[in-house]
């Protein structure tokens, strides 16, 4: 059992294999936290509330109960009413005024976990998930606050979800509703993020938390490229394989915000949810809201264990592809070939060089519709050019497959060009306010993802394609972020809630679309990784991680993506050189190296390279059949960063069994390692003896990782290295 309740103490407690969590009760009904940490083994006791000490609860000293409420740990504070931290849940009544409590109701304890309605959400059978459901009551407002926890012992995630139930008469506004708070001493803790901008997704970011609230956010309508909705709190010291971490991300694509907040009495709120900017949501009578959900993890074991925590987690509970466990194909994407200037000869000879090498799929990417010839139009009309693909688009699959590629094509389904027949005829479909221009981003508008016949239109418009060939995989793209938030189908009252009926609308998009084909590969992007969360995992196996496909930027953001996401889950290429983002040159082995650690495909004029890394693809196509499995499926240890040490970087797979374990090395800057440079290694049993591949070396995995590799012999900036130690 995970959950468990203890009537005599009203204490409930969530037990994982490496963590406890643990929930009390006050006299009056205030649902508190207790504890989240390390695994106990004894009970739990509820003397950490607090309850004998001043300021007492609010049923003996009435008087000073906004002390109390400004000081007590709470599992979900509301707002209004006292407790001046941050509040996870504003409501406004009827008459205007914005305030509520809510208090213990009942509990229900079941085994699996139910989904979330409209909502992507995590899952598990009733053996591996337990899930623990408070009702709370505000007796005022006549309104019930559903807080969810699911624990999954195996992978040490607790998932938070609330769902709100309007029982009253009045309608009532909801004004925030985040999905989870974490009250908890200050341990001199450093906050963790992953930041960064287009091109530049996901850098790891860490500060001190100090007085006062910081939080990173996005109010752009996506999860965005500059901030991410994950945050860890970490204890002084803590690197890959030591300290204390408590890390929360959000199971959600729109606005958010991860704010820690210090506190006067040396206490850190940690909360997370939609963001409140812009969000407002009416609740009418017998109405239910339900919030996104959190995936919670603790590790004492430092980032290390939280990052393989996440992955199998994300890999286990929360990707539906059939794709999850099957290899990938590997494609060859004509963006960076072409870009929008291509027809079905062009794309024809790509194919033909592409299979001559072992590459298995063939993408078409932006501009096969409409009039899209640039970035200026036709956003809207998905019917296919056939000045380009003469003969059609059926004629050019059946030409790929008959070639011995599968194929794919690119969409972005959400979007609307001013210059595009669907704007002439539907102006009102783009989101707007009435007598105010759009501002307009990469020339393009935001459909308005709230009205029906829009969802539709957008449905068919991509179903029709799919039907009419054999598709095997689609990019779904995001080209620009939100803003004029005005929808012509809401009505005034309801304009506050576009944002997150935007999502919802993204979300029944997808969920229709692998419904009804559920073999298609699918695979989110927005500008690069600017939809990069655990919400479109659950619709798609793999994200594109960043349009920045440069071999050595993209060690910074892998770094940080893979910090929380599988590595089956990043979208990664080889592209040419110059590098078409940052115009640095890297050797081909190098750019085969770091792609190996996500998806692995390519991106560039197969026909046009030279014929020394046209040469080296079969060989790099034989490298990912070797090691796809294990990349897919094993545990990643990170075992050096260059974005820390400015001059290497180095990561390692291992197989769940230790048999196996890859391991990628990097030297970036330092033209010469003079000697060779010396590195503690992760991921081996210390007492087994491990071959290196191609080698008469043997080591013990003890040797490995307490006294080091040797890795020699690199010349050059911008080399790689792979090696592959496997148990004798
Ligand atoms: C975005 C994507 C790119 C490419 C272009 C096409 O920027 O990230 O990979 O598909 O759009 O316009």
């Amino acid at each position: 059992m995970a959950v468990y309740y203890d009537d005599k103490n009203k204490i409930f407690r969530l037990d994982t294999e490496k963590s406890t969590y643990v929930i009390g009760l006050s006299p009056e009904g205030y649902v508190g936290h207790i504890y989240y940490g390390a695994r106990l083994y004894q009970e739990a006791a509820g003397y950490l509330l607090r309850m004998d000490e001043p300021p007492y609860t609010p049923s003996v000293n009435q008087r000073e109960k906004s002390a109390f409420l400004d000081f007590f740990p709470m599992e979900y504070p509301t707002g209004g009413v006292g407790d001046y931290r941050e509040s996870c849940f504003n409501v406004r009544n009827e008459k205007g005024c914005m305030g509520s409590e809510i208090f213990y109701v009942s509990h229900e304890v079941y085994k699996g976990k139910r989904g979330l309605e409209g909502l992507p959400a995590s899952f598990g059978t009733e053996d591996e998930v337990e899930t623990l459901e408070i009702l709370c009551e505000d007796p005022i407002l006549k309104l019930q606050v559903y807080l969810s926890y699911s624990a999954f012992e195996k992978e040490n995630i607790i998932t938070r979800s609330v769902r709100i139930v309007n029982m009253g008469v009045q309608t009532l506004k909801l004004e925030k509703v985040y999905s989870a708070c974490l009250d908890m001493d200050d341990e001199k803790f450093r906050m963790l993020t992953l930041c960064g901008a287009w091109a530049r997704e996901r850098h790891i970011q860490e500060c001190e938390v100090h007085y006062g609230k910081q939080m990173v956010s996005s109010a752009k309508g996506e999860t965005s490229h500059q901030e991410h909705p994950f945050m860890a709190l970490v204890t002084p010291g803590t690197n890959q394989v030591q300290g204390q971490v408590y890390a929360m991300n959000f199971v959600y694509s729109g606005n958010f915000i991860a704010q820690a907040e210090r506190t006067q009495f040396d206490s850190v709120r940690m909360v997370m949810g939609i963001h409140q900017e812009e969000f407002s949501w009416n609740l009418k009578p017998s109405d239910t809201f339900q919030a996104p959900e959190i995936v919670l993890t603790y590790s004492g074991e430092g980032l290390g264990q939280m990052t393989r925590n996440y992955h199998d987690f994300y890999r286990n509970h929360m990707i539906r592809s059939p794709y999850l466990h099957k290899k990938r194909p590997i494609l060859i994407n004509n963006w960076e070939a072409t870009y929008f200037d291509f027809d079905t000869e062009k794309l024809l000879s790509i194919a033909r060089e592409a299979k001559a090498c072992g590459i298995e799929m063939l993408v078409m990417d932006d501009g096969w519709f409409g009039e899209r010839n640039s970035d200026d139009s036709s956003l809207g009309d998905w019917t296919v050019n056939e000045k380009k693909l003469q003969g059609g688009l059926r004629h050019l699959v059946e030409e790929v497959n008959a070639i011995g590629l599968d194929f794919g094509i690119w969409f972005e389904p959400e979007m609307i060009s001013p210059n595009s027949e669907l704007y002439r005829r539907h102006p009102e479909w783009a989101i707007q306010i009435p007598g105010r221009e759009p501002t307009q981003s990469r020339s393009q508008l935001v459909l308005d993802l709230s009205r029906p016949e829009v969802l539709d239109y957008v449905y068919e418009s991509v179903a029709v394609i799919l039907r009419s060939a054999n598709i095997s995989y689609v990019k779904w793209d995001m080209n620009r972020q939100l803003s004029d938030m005005g929808s012509t189908y809401l009505d005034k009252d309801s304009q506050q809630e576009l944002f997150h009926r935007y999502v919802l609308g993204v979300y029944a998009l997808q969920e229709r679309l692998v419904t009804e084909f559920p073999n298609l590969l699918l695979e989110n992007c927005s500008g690069g990784g600017a939809r990069f969360d655990p919400g479109m995992l659950y619709y798609s196996p793999q994200i594109w991680c960043s349009d920045d496909t440069d071999a050595i930027e993209r060690l910074m953001i892998q770094e940080g993506t893979a910090l929380v996401y599988p590595l089956s889950t990043m979208g990664a290429h080889i592209s040419d050189c110059p590098n078409h983002s940052v115009g640095r040159s890297t050797p081909f082995e190098t750019r085969g190296h770091v792609a190996l650690a996500g998806t692995f495909g390519y991106e560039l004029d197969i026909t046009k390279i030279s014929e020394q890394d046209r040469r080296m693809i079969p060989e790099q196509v034989r490298m990912y059949h070797k090691y796809h499995e294990l990349i897919r499926e094993g545990d990643y240890y990170r075992i050096a960063s260059y974005r820390e040490n400015h001059t290497h970087d180095c990561w390692a797979v291992s197989s769940r069994d230790k048999k196996e374990v890859l391991v990628t090395y990097v030297h970036v800057l330092g033209n010469v390692i003079a000697h060779s440079r010396k590195i503690k290694l992760q991921g081996f049993r210390p007492e087994a003896r491990y071959c290196l591949e191609g080698t008469d070396l043997v080591f013990t995995g003890e040797m490995l990782m307490q006294g080091g590799f040797l890795i020699s012999g690199l010349r050059g900036d911008y080399t790689s290295r792979l090696y592959h130690f496997i148990m004798e």
